[in-house]
């Protein structure tokens, strides 16, 4: 009988944080199977912990959840392209059976092997308050009422799922920089467009009028290129730009 088909990973591993010298790629072979994607093939390293020349090694840590491209931690660089490791077909990405790379995010700090901690966007997006304020939890009536062009417009901005994807195509995001990135600034779009959201929308753009800010987009266009949700990201930094200034200008007026 022919050997089965099998696939090469190779495996960018660290085993943590303060552990650069444990850095290391390890190499695993995998039994292909029809409509595999990369988080069965890590589920199948982890049940057999093996390398490709037979070493007995720890298992690969990776984060996943949702394994439909909805929660976005399983985020990481699949043949040096960042995306999510549960939709990458290997059939799509490998389809002559060519090696594949998997490595972690590099804009946020290694957690280990796979898994990074994205926790600085979930700061900013209490930084740029991205919810609606609600007054307590008595009954307050129903809420304004939302147009069809209103709604039409938030939907693919609701969209986002923090996965990190624009931050680490982002060349403004990095160690240097203070930027919070375009994913905080789509979200400041989409509560300042709310009926009700639009009561804090000063407080949200004065978070962004600030050093790291709007301002510091480079306009590369990166992160709208890797958005999994194709989220309209440079239209919402330049709508979000045009608040920032227009608050600048004439926001004292409404105080
Ligand atoms: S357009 Fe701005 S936010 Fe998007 S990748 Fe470029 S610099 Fe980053
Ligand atoms: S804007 Fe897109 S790429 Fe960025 S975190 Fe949200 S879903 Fe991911
Ligand atoms: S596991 Fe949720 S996006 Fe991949």
């Amino acid at each position: 009988m022919a050997d089965k088909k099998k696939i090469r990973f190779k495996v960018l591993r660290q085993d943590g944080p303060a552990k650069s010298d444990s850095k290391r790629w390890e190499e695993f072979d995998v039994d292909w199977h029809p409509q595999m994607n990369v988080i069965s093939a890590l589920m199948e390293i982890q049940k057999h912990p093996q390398t490709a020349d037979g070493t007995k090694v720890v298992p690969v840590v990776w984060e996943s959840s949702c394994l439909e491209e909805v929660c976005g931690s399983c985020t990481m660089l699949v043949n040096g392209k960042v995306r999510q490791a549960c939709s990458a077909l290997i059939d799509q990405i490998s389809p002559d059976g060519q090696p594949i790379t998997l490595a972690p995010m590099t804009k946020f700090p290694l957690v280990r092997d796979l898994v990074v901690d994205r926790s600085r966007m979930f700061r900013d997006l209490k930084t740029v308050k991205a919810w609606i304020h609600l007054d307590g939890s008595h009954e307050l009536g129903p809420g304004p009422r939302q147009s069809q062009a209103n709604q039409e417009e938030a939907y693919p901005l609701s969209r986002c799922m923090t996965c990190g994807c624009c931050m680490e195509a982002c060349p403004q995001v990095n160690g240097h920089s203070k930027f919070i990135g375009p994913a905080a600034i789509n979200q400041v779009r989409l509560f300042n467009l709310h009926p009700s959201g639009k009561m804090h929308a000063p407080e949200r753009l004065e978070a962004l009028m600030v050093d790291g800010g709007v301002a510091d987009c480079g306009k590369a266009q990166n992160c709208v290129e890797v958005c999994p949700k194709e989220i309209p990201l440079v239209d919402s930094i330049a709508v979000v730009a045009r608040q920032t200034t227009k608050h600048m200008l004439f926001g004292w007026l409404l105080e």
